[in-house]
């Protein structure tokens, strides 16, 4: 093949995040600039990851393009992806201007390919991983010398909860304060290694399509919510110095209670909005239930539960209460999917959960899925490309 027509391609596999103290309201809803900072966890690509590959060559006719899980995006008339493109463009510009002899790949357009291992749109942050996905993937097909913090300022303008999906381990996004957002950016609190054994229980209620979705809602909160303003410039600065210093210190209990606290200030704003927004449903109470019942025979917190914008729970342990908490869910559920693989086998069912009947059933007869999983690193180069050296999409699995 001669030079000008070369195929060049990155690939990256990302991770989702699930936050703890959550981002709700835009100040800046153009450069997607946050009302308060917020933290997650990054769970492990072993359960939940988006894979991408960012192809550009001189041979590709016509304009960017994106085939997400199968199918043609459009991403053209998507202002977060182009203004994404836009920045990692000028950045390559930068680096060909500095050095002549590198291939004019700003030029070229784009070819990404993209597929999520678990339900997009539907509740599971695939904007996250997938926006993370597609800027890593785009920086190391450019060779951009950026660092996590600096990439996570562009991830912010696809999906604000994207920029905590570029690192692992614990990360803020902190809102910063300048109008440009140049100072609201992603930061790690600690990394994997440091609190290994946190895991992750995710009840799958619903894989459909979200009923408000985040933006509008957030809007709506922001515009409406009386509660809103106290939790943007009191609660939550609060609660951020407190739950960085419990992950430094490894206290669960502290941990959890503040994790359960956020998501809870976090659907009250949301049902304090007008019109009001309900994301939580019977079944999602269910499991909050039978959270509060796992603590309570334990005597202190050992499980927290979080909801992001729809029904599915979180629910945050560490390994060594695997059977008081995971095993309590493993006895009730035991006929769903998604018992198998590592995280999975440290959890033994435990009968002995105790809970009310009316909690056993809601949860039998709503939980269609459950994903076992756990903390894990940020975005992973790997070599198995989703377009072939023709330029070629090829399938995922
Ligand atoms: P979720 O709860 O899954 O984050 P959202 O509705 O907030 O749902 O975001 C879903 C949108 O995120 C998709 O419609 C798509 O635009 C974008 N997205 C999801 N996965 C990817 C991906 N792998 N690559 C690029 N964009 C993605
Ligand atoms: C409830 O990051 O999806 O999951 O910036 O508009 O794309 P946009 O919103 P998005 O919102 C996530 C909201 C949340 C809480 C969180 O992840 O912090």
């Amino acid at each position: 093949m001669s030079a000008d027509s070369q195929i060049y391609r990155a690939s990256t596999t990302a991770p989702v995040n699930i936050a703890v103290i959550k981002y709700w309201g835009k100040r800046d809803t153009a450069l997607n600039l946050p009302t308060n900072s917020s933290l997650s966890v990054t769970l492990s690509q072993k359960s939940l990851r988006t894979h991408t590959t960012a192809s550009a060559s001189s041979s590709y006719s016509g304009q960017d393009s994106l085939i997400l899980n199968g199918e043609e995006e459009d991403i053209q008339s998507s202002k977060r992806t182009q203004a994404c493109l836009k920045h990692l463009r000028s950045l390559r510009a930068e680096l060909e201007d500095k050095d002549s002899s590198l291939p004019k790949l700003s030029s070229f357009p784009l070819r990404l390919v993209s597929s999520n291992n678990f339900p997009t749109a539907a509740g599971l942050a695939s904007s996250a991983a997938g926006f993370a996905a597609l800027v890593r993937a785009i920086a190391d097909l450019y060779e951009l010398p950026q660092s996590p913090e600096q990439l996570s300022l562009i991830a912010r303008q696809g999906s604000g909860s994207a920029c905590r999906s570029l690192q692992g381990g614990f990360v803020a996004w902190r809102a910063g304060t300048e109008a440009d957002g140049s100072d609201s950016k992603s930061q790690e609190v600690a990394p994997v290694e440091h609190w290994p054994t946190m895991r992750a229980l995710i009840l799958v209620v619903s894989a459909e399509k979200k009923g408000v979705p985040s933006t509008a809602g957030m809007q709506t909160t922001v515009e409406t919510s009386t509660l809103a303003p106290a939790r943007f410039t009191e609660i939550v600065p609060r609660r951020m110095k407190e739950i960085e210093k419990a992950i430094q210190e490894k206290d669960f209990e502290t941990f959890g209670r503040i994790t359960m606290q956020d998501s809870n200030s976090f659907h009250a704003i949301c049902l304090d909005s007008w019109p009001p927004i309900h994301y939580l449903n019977d079944v999602s109470r269910a499991a909050m239930n039978a959270v509060e019942t796992a603590n309570r025979k334990a005597g202190k917190i050992i499980a927290a539960y979080t909801f992001d914008a729809g029904p599915n729970a979180v629910i945050y342990y560490e390994k060594e209460n695997a059977h008081l908490v995971a095993g309590v869910f493993k006895n009730v559920l035991a006929r769903v999917s998604g018992w198998e693989g590592e995280f999975s086998d440290e959890i033994r069912p435990n009968e002995y959960g105790s809970l009310e009947q009316k909690t056993l059933m809601t949860l039998k007869s709503g939980v269609s899925r459950v994903i076992c999983t756990g903390i894990g690193g940020g975005p992973e180069k790997i070599d198995r490309h989703l377009v072939d050296e023709h330029g070629q999409p090829v399938s995922s699995e």
